[in-house]
């Protein structure tokens, strides 16, 4: 196990009517704030109303600003820090998934600071202050909710670019689990293969001796396994949905990485893939995942045969290594076509005229993964295994 510090302050309150809490969370932080949101379901799930109703209860103004799309806009995140400035606003509260969390995060570090906010994202600068956020989750999947970190598109490129720092944590999140009732299939299982990459992101690496980060991974990631398919079948699977919720938020707040050096490759090369194409992240990684094990699982071929053994139960007896780590990515593959997920950029109607472009942005800018380090040409070799 490798050194570590982990540091979480997010605040989670967790379960049935908590978002009705919202108002009384909220106060304590600030008098006025930013109400920001995506598109029409929040208004159309009855979500909007019971947090407006809060607030009001409880004698919180607030400003709106709707209409974040998944793959959150610079443009957007600009015109938030405009109406926050303009109206002297101190908080933001975020509704919805990651896409509106992280532009609310944009939006808290744009506020005070004099240049471009993309300077943040472009690793130009560090935020030295921000404004602080609360959340209201309504989809399990980017784990936003309790991450210090934030992804943003700039139109301009299109650059999908992420900024990570301990400012970025919430201070609260609100998750409950009925809040999800009203999620469409391709959503779930979109967010489900982003939450189980998460899990996975951290536990493909180079490290031994992490025997309680993997366990505790290994959990996380049957726990989705068994409980997704239930919420597909049943919507208002409560004990389901609660089940996912907090994996989903256990996913990505630092904790299942402790003492092991995470990769994030797969979602550098994904991220490439949903700022040209603008395909959901989690759509992407279904499709990316499977294909960057295929290519790297030589450089440490003992953690795909413990996966394969351990979260899909693989019986090694009589197999050789090879055909052991070929079963769990199978069966990884199959637990996303079960979700109703394409597995190849062909089924999802991507081409490969624009690999050499995606794997030069994803190398250009950090060094891609640490089970096994990945230059452009070995980025456009697992574009080409996921064809
Ligand atoms: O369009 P609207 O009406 O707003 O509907 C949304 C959206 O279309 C819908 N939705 C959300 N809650 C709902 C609902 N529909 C019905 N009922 C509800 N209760 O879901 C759609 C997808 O929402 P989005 O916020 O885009 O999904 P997700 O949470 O998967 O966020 C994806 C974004 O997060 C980034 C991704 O790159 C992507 O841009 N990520 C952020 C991370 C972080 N900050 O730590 C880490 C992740 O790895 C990820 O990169
Ligand atoms: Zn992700």
């Amino acid at each position: 196990m490798i050194n570590f510090t982990w540091y979480n302050p997010t605040k989670i309150i967790f379960g049935k009517n908590t978002h009705n809490e919202v108002g009384n969370e909220t106060k304590k932080y600030a008098k006025k704030v930013l109400l920001h949101y995506g598109g029409k379901s929040l208004k159309a799930t009855g979500t909007y109303d019971a947090v407006v109703n809060s607030l009001k209860n409880e004698g919180v103004d607030f400003v709106e600003l709707g209409g974040v799309r998944p793959n959150p806009r610079l443009s957007l995140v600009q015109e938030g820090i405009e109406i926050c400035r303009r109206e002297g606003i101190e908080f933001i509260l975020a509704v919805g998934g990651g896409s509106v969390i992280d532009s609310a995060k944009a939006i808290a570090a744009g506020v005070p600071y004099e240049g471009n906010v993309w300077d943040f994202y472009s690793t130009e600068k560090q935020p030295e202050k921000m404004l602080s956020i609360g959340v209201v989750l309504t989809i399990p999947a980017a784990g936003s909710e309790s991450s210090d970190g934030s992804v943003i598109t700039n139109e301009e490129g299109p650059d999908k670019r992420s900024c990570c720092t301990d400012l970025m944590y919430p201070k609260f999140a609100i998750l409950n689990p009925e809040l999800c009732y009203t999620l469409p299939v391709n959503h779930i299982s979109a967010g489900g293969a982003d939450i189980l990459a998460h899990i996975m992101e951290r536990y493909f690496a180079p490290n031994s001796n992490t025997d309680l980060s993997d366990r505790l991974s290994e959990a996380a990631m049957k726990a989705l396994i068994y409980n997704l398919p239930k919420v597909l079948k049943d919507n208002k699977d409560y004990d389901a949905w609660a089940e996912v919720m907090w994996t989903g938020c256990v996913a990505h707040n630092g904790l299942l990485g402790r003492g092991r050096q995470e990769d994030w490759a797969s979602h550098g090369i994904e991220h490439e893939l949903s700022a040209i194409y603008d395909i959901a992240h989690g759509a992407g990684l279904a499709i990316i995942f499977p294909a960057w094990m295929k290519y790297v699982n030589d450089a440490h071929p003992e953690r795909f045969v413990q996966f394969a053994q351990r979260v899909f139960d693989v019986d090694t007896q009589g197999k050789t290594e090879d055909e052991v780590i070929n079963e769990g990515i199978e069966k990884l593959e199959a637990f996303f076509k079960g979700l109703g997920l394409a597995t190849t950029l062909h089924e999802a109607g991507i081409d490969d005229k624009s690999f050499e472009v995606m794997a030069q942005k994803a190398a250009g800018n950090w060094t891609l993964g640490s089970i096994k380090k990945l230059t452009a040409k070995d980025i456009v070799s697992i574009y080409k295994k996921a064809l």
